[in-house]
């Protein structure tokens, strides 16, 4: 496909009639300043980078193509949260990386998640199965928020795919959920397993794929029904816009857009082209988090503060060979968490706040190096009983490793970490 064939439907169409206000029929200016400049004749150019489309509704040049596109018989927009064109080269971007037939985008991760699980058929009645130790968020929507809505949630250890099968063939689950790499825990799930036992017990695999990206992994191709993200992370990757977007087949997506149309947790056009624009780079800068993370999690597998290291890139890691089998070399990802020595909520605080270069903000995936305390921010929702169930202990550290050079990397944890001595 040529780049003439890629340009987006409804873009440019449908402005052959509409033209800009005769202003010589209206004197008032009050009418003039609402209607002059806009609907201006149409270009004969196309911008080379996608432009910010703020408008909510859509003007055609007969009624007839507005009733087409609201009965789903055409396509083009209507109404900004029935969808809008800077929207939509996201989500086109995201389907070629993910390798899906199609994608929707939402206002956040948990959006995404949300509309998915509804939009697959999660409701009263159904039931899922969830890995143990999946993020906070995800953790209360499928142990609170939806069994106050009639669903049953069963957590696992989805590294036990004997638990995973004997868990399906007792609890007929509509779709099992896991994260490729676990936040904070960094578990690497076996996709191609894991659904072949969904599968055969008629469940879906909806697999959060945020930590490892396209660059790593694409879920769909080893076997997923539907990928999620949060495109707040690395496909953004610079921790300016808040999105989310789900990858999958064009039957599934339709299902989902229902939910989006109702809900409407909608992606602004702002965010679209902020994480449109980040996503050209996902691979460059997934290269360096990578290699990256590697250096700082070989760094401080050697320091004695560190009691507890965590990084499918070493040998060490329970899953290392299954990562590199899935992620075919390319790297690891850009997460290492480790455990500070005898650490506890003020030991791990004061350590943040002896930090100089990496942040200790509430998010990752960004340029930047950062540190979170999943214990107060990103795993509050669990208790502290449920907390230790998955293994987060009092001193764990949560590591989205930056692009920065990773000698002022691994020098500014050191040094942090020298203070708490
Ligand atoms: C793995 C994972 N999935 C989903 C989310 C939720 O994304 P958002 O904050 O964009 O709603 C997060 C947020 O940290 C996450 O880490």
């Amino acid at each position: 496909m040529g780049w003439r064939g890629s340009r987006i439907e409804g873009w440019r169409g449908g402005l052959a009639k509409i033209e800009p206000l005769d202003h010589t029929l209206y004197s008032d200016l009050n009418t003039r300043a609402v209607h002059a400049g806009e609907r201006l004749p149409r270009p004969d150019f196309s911008p080379v980078s996608t432009p910010i489309c703020p408008s909510v509704g859509y003007l055609y040049d007969e009624m007839d193509d507005l009733d087409a596109i609201f009965a789903g018989d055409r396509g083009g927009y209507v109404y900004a949260r029935y969808g809008s064109p800077t929207v939509t080269a996201f989500e086109h971007a995201v389907a070629v990386l993910e390798e899906a037939e199609a994608a929707l985008a939402f206002g956040s991760g948990m959006a995404a998640i949300h509309a998915t699980l509804l939009g697959m058929g999660l409701g009263a009645g159904r039931s899922a199965l969830v890995a143990r130790d999946v993020y906070g968020a995800t953790f209360a929507m499928f142990t609170k928020l939806l069994p106050s809505q009639g669903v049953t949630t069963q957590l696992v250890d989805i590294a036990d795919l004997d638990q995973v099968e004997r868990a399906c063939r007792e609890l007929k689950p509509t779709l099992l959920f896991v994260e490729t790499v676990s936040n904070p825990l960094l578990k690497v799930a076996d996709i191609p397993s894991l659904s072949r036992v969904a599968h055969a017990h008629g469940a879906a695999l909806v697999v959060d794929n945020t930590f490892a990206t396209p660059y790593l992994c694409r879920p769909l191709a080893l076997g997923a029904d539907a990928v999620v993200h949060s495109a707040t992370k690395y496909i953004g990757g610079h921790g300016d816009a808040l999105g989310g977007v789900v990858a999958t087949s064009a039957q599934r997506r339709a299902a989902i857009y229902e939910v989006l149309k109702i809900t409407g947790a909608n992606l602004g056009p702002q965010e679209a082209w902020l994480l449109l624009r980040g996503l050209k780079t996902l691979p460059l800068r997934m290269a360096r988090h990578c290699s990256n993370a590697l250096s700082v999690a070989n760094g401080l597998a050697r320091l004695g503060g560190v009691s507890r290291l965590i990084y499918p890139g070493r040998h060490d890691h329970p899953q290392h060979s299954l990562c590199t089998r899935l992620f075919g070399g390319r790297g690891y990802g850009g997460m290492v968490s480790f455990e500070l020595r005898n650490a506890d909520q003020s030991k791990v605080f004061r350590f943040f706040e002896a930090l100089r270069l990496c942040l200790p903000a509430t998010t990752l995936g960004d340029v930047y190096s950062l540190v979170l305390y999943p214990a107060h921010s990103s795993h509050r929702a669990l208790t502290a009983e449920e907390r230790a169930t998955v293994g987060i202990g009092e001193g764990l550290v949560r590591m989205s490793v930056g692009i920065e050079g990773p000698d002022d990397i691994l020098a500014d944890v050191k040094q942090a970490l020298d203070t708490l001595s």
